[in-house]
């Protein structure tokens, strides 16, 4: 154990580094050792970390000075923002910075920032197609990130850009599940129209950031977009429907539509799904499915995370 590298995992709780967490936890004769950061240490979730073999810190994003203690001795740090929990992208820049400092100051050899595209590189305020948000962002928790890469490289911090992709967790957690239409049939609503959508398995997030710190240098200064399958609103219906052994539609809406569904988030969500449907080609070849199975040779396709989280898919 002593002679393990430390990997200080942000949001180890969470999808994204609890996937990296278990991904490093499970490689028992493997080099590293997971350093988790939550900011309750006293939490189920941070207490099941520590009984299987995490060592457990607290640290708040927010809080320069206490990512620097948990970052301090690491050789890794895996840096991920919660845009969800607040909505605010300055204060994900905000949190960005913070971890990009405190890996700088702790001396640590290898960030991994998960990140997403600045979509203004692609679609610029001035054009009208999608809607400004909060005054200067179309697609505010992405462009934050990607706006935030730039921190790490400035800051000279030794860094992977981790592109990640549409979890499809969200099918359980996020609302997005096969809902009941007037006729009493169940559909999906997506405004991708005929167009694919990058997604993948959340825990696969974690498993691929494994090897981008196992492999090490040669991922530094590199941007590695993944994903586990680009399916349209069509495709996923069919597999949902062999899955789930009764028929699922797809409904497709325009962005406009979803975007007035009024839940907090939703045009931030629409012009998401317009970014990833009007510049599909540029966001697929971004995630190379065959360069994410070589990183993570178990990454899971969408039927077979279909078939092992069905149960779990609220059906309304
Ligand atoms: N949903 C998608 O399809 C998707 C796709 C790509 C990217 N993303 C991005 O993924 C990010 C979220 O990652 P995730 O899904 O892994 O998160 P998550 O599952 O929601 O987990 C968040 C964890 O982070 C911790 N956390 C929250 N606020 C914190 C703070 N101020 N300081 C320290 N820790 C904090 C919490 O742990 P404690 O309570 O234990 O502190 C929580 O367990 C978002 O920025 C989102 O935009 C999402």
């Amino acid at each position: 154990m002593a002679d393990k590298k430390v990997i200080a995992v942000v949001g180890a709780t969470g999808a994204q580094g609890g996937g990296l967490v278990r991904a490093i936890l499970e490689d028992r004769n493997g080099p590293f050792q997971a350093r988790a950061i939550t900011r309750d240490v006293n939490s189920d979730k941070a207490k099941e970390l520590a009984e299987a073999g995490a060592e457990v810190v607290a640290a708040d994003v927010d809080d320069l000075k206490s990512l620097r203690k948990a970052f301090d001795g690491a050789h890794g740090a895996f840096c991920v923002t919660f845009f969800w929990a607040h909505m605010k992208p300055e204060k994900e820049l905000s949190q960005a910075r913070n971890m990009a400092q405190a890996a700088k100051d702790a001396g640590v050899d290898h960030v991994i920032w998960s990140t997403l595209e600045d979509t203004r590189q692609f679609i610029p305020l001035s054009d009208d197609r999608m809607p400004t948000l909060m005054g200067k962002y179309k697609v505010p928790h992405f462009d934050a990130k990607g706006e935030a890469n730039a921190i790490f490289t400035e800051l000279g911090v030794p860094t992977t850009f981790l592109v990640t992709s549409f979890y499809w967790d969200n099918f359980i957690h996020f609302g997005m599940g096969p809902k009941k239409g007037p006729d009493g049939k169940l559909a999906i609503s997506l405004p991708m129209g005929k167009k694919k959508v990058a997604g993948i398995a959340a825990e696969d997030i974690g498993k691929t950031a494994y090897r981008i710190f196992e492999e090490g240098d040669e991922w530094i200064g590199t941007t590695v977009g993944i994903s586990g399958g680009q399916l349209t609103g069509a495709q996923m219906a069919k597999s949902f429907t062999k899955a789930l052994g009764q028929e699922v539609r797809y409904n497709e809406m325009t962005p406009e539509a979803f975007r007035a569904l009024g839940f907090p988030g939703a045009d931030d969500l629409g012009n998401m799904f317009q970014f990833y449907r009007d510049f599909e080609q540029d966001v697929c070849d971004a995630r190379s499915i065959s360069e994410t199975k070589k990183l993570n040779p178990e990454l899971l396709t969408f039927d077979r995370w279909l078939a092992a989280n069905k149960s779990r898919i609220p059906l309304e």
